[in-house]
């Protein structure tokens, strides 16, 4: 168990009042607060720990260029990744799937090819495989959604074929919580033939991961997410399929040798790291994921799924309301309508009190078009979330149907 005033005393911003209100922090899914402990790792970076990685022979640069690699070793233990050169820092997850979709798709995808996605999908696990469609002559896929809110299985293997080149689904739906059986899905790809890249945006915070046990070939997630920092995330490739593909974009530290005539590059994950890498900001996440491996992936996981039935059960007694998203295996993400009450309304009313929620189609328009409306509620859960912030907006939903219904 966690003791949960602690776990909110690591967190400053959670102590914050909004219009008077003491802050009650629902958006986690657009991103996480950040505990003390990062916040200080990004100070001791930049004041004492600053210098350019992989260039210098000089005693702050071999510092920083240690820091971020072991940063790259925090991380594969995280993920139980084999090798650490299968981890490849990016700027976040949709620059992690922006390099797959046109480094896997230059190496393996010819015209007349399959790439299957799913409709709950995130707009940037969509977008890059319509954008590399377009350029092989490849065909995007979708499987499709339950009424429920989970994906349909027998649709999904009735999609697989020889034709499949790759699978990319989202571990966790960002607007439904759902939490999707990316086992099961990756078997079912790897009998097909084809490659599987799981969206980790939403899963890494809430549940414990193990790619070796998932089984996947990509995996990608955001730091900002796992109360990290912005603008630093992980991209792992299965190593064989890394050294096929090639390099993304071009720079310093990803080549060999440069000549005019023909340049080499880098080995791996050098190969996918053009440019300054964002050292700070992986040393940052390394301090973030230190800090919930302090607190226990696992007791992270029991105390929100023991918030995720609470405010189930308080949120379906509110009269009028409309759940989107009632999977079984789920995290405490609720995305809802009220009555006919416009999301953004329902959202004002709540933000009045302190309580910060997303309103709109959370970048999944073709899920709020499968379910036949323009946007939802969304309040996101993690562990520094308790049950009394639940009642707070249940009461806050009340009010909302009191003045607009
Ligand atoms: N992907 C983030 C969300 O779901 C921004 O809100």
């Amino acid at each position: 168990m966690i003791d949960i005033q602690k776990i909110r005393a690591d967190f400053p911003i959670l102590s914050l009042n909004v219009y008077g209100k003491p802050l009650v922090y629902m958006d986690n899914g657009a991103t996480t607060q950040k505990p003390q402990i990062v916040i200080d790792t990004l100070i001791h970076m930049y004041s004492a720990q600053n210098a350019n990685i992989h260039r210098g022979v000089h005693f702050l640069s071999e510092q920083a260029t240690e820091a971020y690699e072991r940063a790259r070793q925090t991380v594969r233990e995280f993920l139980n990744a084999e090798l650490s050169q299968e981890i490849i820092f990016t700027a976040g997850v949709t620059s992690a799937i922006n390099l797959v979709a046109f480094s896997y798709g230059e190496r393996f995808v010819r015209a007349g090819d399959e790439i299957i996605v799913t409709v709950m999908e995130h707009h940037s696990n969509i977008v890059p495989w319509q954008m590399m469609c377009e350029r092989k002559g490849a065909r995007l896929r979708v499987v499709p959604v339950t009424d429920s809110g989970e994906l349909d299985m027998d649709d999904y293997q009735r999609l697989l074929s020889p034709k499949t080149r790759l699978v990319a689904l989202a571990h966790v739906s960002n607007t439904l919580g759902t939490v999707n059986p990316v086992r099961e899905a990756v078997c079912l790809a790897h009998q097909a033939g084809a490659h599987v890249l799981v969206d980790g945006a939403q899963s890494v915070q809430h549940i414990p991961i193990d790619i070796q046990l998932i089984g996947c070939d990509f995996f990608a997630f955001s730091g900002h997410k796992l109360y990290g920092p912005t603008g630093i995330g992980v991209l792992y490739g299965r190593k064989e399929l890394l050294d096929e593909m090639p390099p993304y974009q071009g720079g310093g530290d990803m080549v060999d040798c440069v000549r005019f005539e023909k340049t080499t590059y880098n080995e791996l994950p050098f190969k996918f790291e053009a440019g300054t890498a964002n050292y700070i900001d992986a040393v940052g996440l390394e301090s973030a994921i230190r800090y919930v491996r302090s607190v226990g992936m696992d007791n992270i996981l029991a105390h929100e799924q023991d918030l995720t039935q609470y405010a189930l059960k308080e949120l379906l007694k509110i009269k009028g309301l409309r759940m989107f998203g009632m999977s079984e295996k789920r995290v405490a993400t609720f995305s809802f309508l009220l009555d006919n009450i416009h999301p953004y309304d329902t959202g004002m009313v709540l933000d009045k009190m302190g309580i910060a929620v997303r309103t709109g189609t959370h970048c999944t328009q073709p899920l709020m078009q499968r379910y036949g409306i323009e946007g939802t509620v969304r309040a996101s859960m993690t562990f520094y979330n308790t049950r009394k912030e639940v009642d707070l907006l249940c009461e806050g939903l009340e009010k909302a149907r009191q003045l607009f219904s």
